[in-house]
């Protein structure tokens, strides 16, 4: 098992329910997704035709790509509906003291 590597991206709170915020970290940019009170880290890229997520939004556990509508599973970054056909990265995620932290050096 590889070392994980976690970095503190933003307070957990800072994240709205069934919302998403939008991140660079360390030149990576990653999407923070809450649904349920849980939360999920993907990467900032739609698979299709390379989109930013910032502009789209979330149906349950899926960020919906607001180029051509491609959806993903934020748990894991499958892809749910075309256009997209490549899965995008997730990535490990904690919540310490109240702050999540996300390690980019691996996927999940
Ligand atoms: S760029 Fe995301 S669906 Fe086309």
């Amino acid at each position: 098992m590889s070392e994980q590597l976690f970095t503190a991206v933003t307070e957990a709170r800072d994240i709205k329910e069934k919302n998403f915020s939008t991140f660079d970290v360390n030149g990576t940019g990653i999407v923070i997704c809450r649904f349920r009170d849980e939360y999920f880290a993907i990467e900032n890229q739609c698979s299709h035709a390379l989109s930013a997520f910032d502009a789209g939004r979330m149906r349950g556990y899926n960020i919906i790509c607001p180029l051509h509508g491609a959806t993903f599973d934020i748990r894991d970054g499958s892809v749910t509906s075309l256009p997209a056909k490549q899965p995008i990265r997730s990535f490990p995620l904690r919540i310490v003291d109240g702050m999540i932290e996300v390690d980019l050096t691996n996927t999940n």
